[in-house]
């Protein structure tokens, strides 16, 4: 190349990145820019947190702003002041989250701010037993709020101290997604499985804990109840057979006595008999 074209083309190339330069400081001039609160965790001092934004820069004139949860909007927000507020009143653990602000424009895109709410998780549902037969499947769950979303573990309690899950036969499967948690125990062993099931969420900020009992009753339990009255019916036919038994021999000798006793010595007879039953029991 020769130095003259060289200079030229270095030349027009910084000219180019000035100008790049330039466009992109004059364009964050317009950019619109939000003072924001401080992300916040619970529980907060006081009984309430009030999430705040103010517009501090823009040319244009802004149309309206509102407030948004998780991606979504949240109702009665809307309003047209460049400084704005969303409070959360006596804030718990389903009002974590991550919230924003957003402002829209006439002739810009939109622009927004983002405010997290950090809290420990709460486990706000769950299974609190089970009761399966041998060889079904088990389904326990826990359900949580709070964020960020917890990472789940589950554990067993045994002999007064918690233990991983032992999947050595390869039977548990577990399935977390963000606030919810399911352990399933396939083929349940009557022997193996029965007791005190945790769920553990841990993020962040802190965790919890839920007991799910599982009880795995025999093949046999939905027999017992029929068992129970087929006994029932043996027990009596033996206590008739061993009565009828017992009573024939007297039957028949009531037979052989004289027709047509006296009255008084019949009962006398009767009061007889009674006494020496009873005296041989
Ligand atoms: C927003 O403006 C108000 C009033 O000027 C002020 O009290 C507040 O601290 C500002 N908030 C933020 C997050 O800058
Ligand atoms: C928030 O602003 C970012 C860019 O700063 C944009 O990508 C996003 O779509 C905006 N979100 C909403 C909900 O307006
Ligand atoms: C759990 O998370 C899902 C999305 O991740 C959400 O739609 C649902 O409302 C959450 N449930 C609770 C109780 O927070
Ligand atoms: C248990 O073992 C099975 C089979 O090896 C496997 O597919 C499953 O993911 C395991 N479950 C857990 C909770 O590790
Ligand atoms: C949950 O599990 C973590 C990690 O093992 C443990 O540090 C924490 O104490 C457990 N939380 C509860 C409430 O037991």
């Amino acid at each position: 190349m020769i130095p003259g074209k060289r200079r030229a083309a270095v030349m027009s190339f910084s000219v180019a990145i000035f100008g790049a330069l330039m466009l992109q400081s004059v364009s964050s001039q317009n950019e619109p820019s939000i003072a924001a609160s401080e992300h916040a965790t619970l529980p907060v001092e006081g009984d309430v947190l009030t999430l705040q934004c103010n517009l501090t820069t823009h040319h244009d004139i802004h149309k309206e702003s509102y407030w948004m949860k998780n991606g979504e909007l949240i109702p009665d927000t809307r309003n047209e002041n460049k400084n704005t507020e969303y409070r959360l009143n006596k804030p718990r653990g389903d009002d974590a989250g991550v919230y924003m602000c957003v402002y829209t424009f006439d002739l810009a895109p939109s622009a927004n701010a983002t405010i997290e709410v950090k809290s420990a998780p709460e486990i706000i549902g769950h299974k609190r037993s089970e009761n399966k037969n041998e060889g079904q499947t088990a389904i326990l769950y826990c359900k949580s709020v709070g964020y960020p979303h917890p990472v789940w573990t589950w554990r067993k309690f045994e002999n007064g101290v918690f233990r991983e899950i032992d999947n050595s036969t390869g039977r548990f499967f577990i399935s977390s997604r963000d606030n919810y948690t399911e352990l399933h125990i396939l083929n349940l062993d009557i022997s193996l499985d029965p007791g005190e099931y945790h769920c553990n969420a841990t993020n962040i900020i802190g965790s919890r804990d839920e007991k799910i009992v599982l009880r795995v009753r025999s093949h046999l339990a939905p027999l017992w109840p029929l068992l129970g009255v087929l006994a029932e019916i043996i027990i009596l036919v033996i206590i008739i057979v061993v009565y009828e038994k017992r009573k024939k021999p007297e039957d028949l000798q009531d037979d052989d006595d004289p027709a047509g006793p006296v009255k008084t010595n019949s009962t006398n007879n009767h009061k007889d008999k009674n006494l020496r039953q009873r005296n041989t029991n």
